[in-house]
Formats: structure tokens, C-alpha cells, sequence
């Protein structure tokens, strides 16, 4: 089944970053007055930081609880250690979890400093600590300029599961926007797989910027291919790309 995603354009990331943050503190509401969690996978990266301030800013403003909340992060460099500057562990912590009342204990990001020989079984933990939670409610995503979602570089089948991946010289290079210089960027990473975010009920992809442009057209209205990872969620029931102006520039 092809049903093409949901898009919402707005003038500007914040203005998105708003609509979204608001429409999850509608399900987490929703869900905690039937007394059950909200499972959430989270997204780091430049794209989500919008997002991770308007949570935080529901939270001491408006006293929204994240306390029914279990989140998964996508994905982690591998040989980054949780206080490495770069590391999504320190990213998640200082942009969302340190400046809201999630229980330590409900938060999930895979650990990519875990020896090499267990790496494969921590993996295949990850994808069974999501399903015991009941599977993901509200999936984030954000997208590379290769497509990736997750780090899913072109070429990742679609039912791939949480795994050790190779990052493309192109995110690599992207990513030393973060770091001193491209030789520290890491070269592998653990990411959920494009199976298991499509097995999310519902799914919110956010690109902002002109330079999104080409893939976010590549990801709606081209072929559904592992060329493009992205272009799988043409095929998910419930996902909803929320664009700014200028990602949304090369749309028809
Ligand atoms: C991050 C992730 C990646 C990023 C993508 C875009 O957890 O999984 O897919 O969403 O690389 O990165 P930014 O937002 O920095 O452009």
C-alpha cells in the first residue's frame, strides 16, 4: 500500500517544532488518562534542537509531565563515550532529558561502548526492550542529505533491524559540523533499523533548510527505493513530514 505522507509546511522551524511538540503533548496526555505510557523514539541532530525547546519549554511552562514517558533513541556513534561532547547520550541529556521529569530508568539509547564481541547481542536487546514496551507510539525523525533515516544509509533493506552500520563519506562529512575535524567523526554507528521505525505507529519527519530540499522530494514524490531509505515511509499508514518553507521549496 502506497498511502503518501502527510506534509506540513509552516514559515519557519519553530513554528513546525510548535505544531509537532504540541501534538505529542496531546498524545501523552491522552495516554496517561487511560494510564498508559507514551513509548517515543527520539532523533539527535541538528534538526530536532526546535523541538527538544518547545518540549521544554511545555514542560516548566505548562507543567507538561513526561513521567509516563519511555523513549528510544535512534542511533549512536560507535566508540563514543556517553560523555564525548558529540555522543547522542550527552546531546539527548543536555538538550531534553536533564531539563524535564522523564524517569532515568525509562530513558533508552543504544551504548555504543559496548565491546565489540557484544555489540551484535546489545543490538538485538534494543529491538526486544522496544517491543516489551509495546512498540513505538510516536517515532522523530530527522533526514540526511543521502536519504538516512536512523543512520539507514542508501542501500539498507527495509526491513533491516537495530544493527552496527557504516556512516556514508557524506554524513561523515556533514556531521564534522559537530566535531573539531572530519577524522573524528566516527565511522560506525548502532542505528534502529528502517524495519523497526516502520513499525512505529505513527511517524513525524522533520527537515528544515534549502539544503533538504532535493532529498525531501527524492523521499515524497520519488521512487520508494533503498536508494533513498526516506522514501520508505511512503508506504507507512501514519507519517507526517513537517517541512519549513524552503525544505518544501522543490515540491510539486
Ligand atoms: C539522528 C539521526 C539522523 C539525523 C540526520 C539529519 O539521530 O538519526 O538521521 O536525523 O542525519 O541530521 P541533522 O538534523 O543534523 O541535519
Amino acid at each position: 500500500m502506497t498511502s503518501i505522507p502527510g506534509t506540513q509546511v509552516h514559515p519557519d522551524p519553530a513554528a513546525a517544532a510548535h505544531v509537532l511538540a504540541t501534538e505529542l503533548a496531546d498524545l501523552i496526555m491522552l495516554r496517561e488518562a487511560k494510564s498508559l505510557p507514551t513509548v517515543l523514539g527520539l532523533a539527535t541532530g541538528g534538526t530536532p534542537i526546535p523541538f527538544y525547546q518547545e518540549l521544554r519549554r511545555l514542560h516548566s511552562e505548562h507543567g507538561l509531565s513526561f513521567k509516563g514517558v519511555i523513549s528510544f533513541n535512534l542511533d549512536e556513534y560507535i566508540g563514543l563515550d556517553r560523555q564525548h561532547p558529540q555522543s547522542y547520550w550527552r546531546f539527548m541529556h543536555e538538550q531534553l532529558f536533564d531539563h524535564i521529569d522523564i524517569i532515568p530508568e525509562n530513558i533508552h539509547i543504544p551504548d555504543g561502548t559496548v565491546d565489540e564481541l557484544v555489540l551484535r547481542s546489545h543490538c538485538a536487546a534494543y529491538e526486544r526492550t522496544i517491543k516489551n514496551a509495546g512498540g513505538i507510539d510516536l517515532q522523530i525523525l530527522g533526514i540526511g542529505t543521502t536519504g538516512h533515516i536512523g543512520f539507514n544509509e542508501p542501500g539498507t533493506t527495509r526491513d533491516s533491524r537495530t544493527d552496527i552500520v557504516d556512516l556514508t563519506e557524506e554524513t561523515r562529512m556533514s556531521n564534522s559540523r559537530f566535531f573539531d575535524s572530519i577524522d573524528e567523526v566516527p565511522t560506525k554507528a548502532i542505528s534502529m533499523g528502517c524495519g523497526t521505525i516502520l513499525d512505529a505507529k505513527q511517524i513525524a519527519l522533520m527537515a528544515w533548510g534549502e539544503q533538504k530540499a532535493p532529498v525531501v522530494r527524492r523521499a515524497l514524490q520519488g521512487p520508494v527505493t533503498s536508494d533513498c531509505p526516506a522514501s520508505f515511509l511512503q508506504d507507512h499508514p501514519n507519517a507526517t513530514f513537517y517541512l519549513d518553507e524552503a525544505a518544501a521549496s522543490q515540491l510539486d
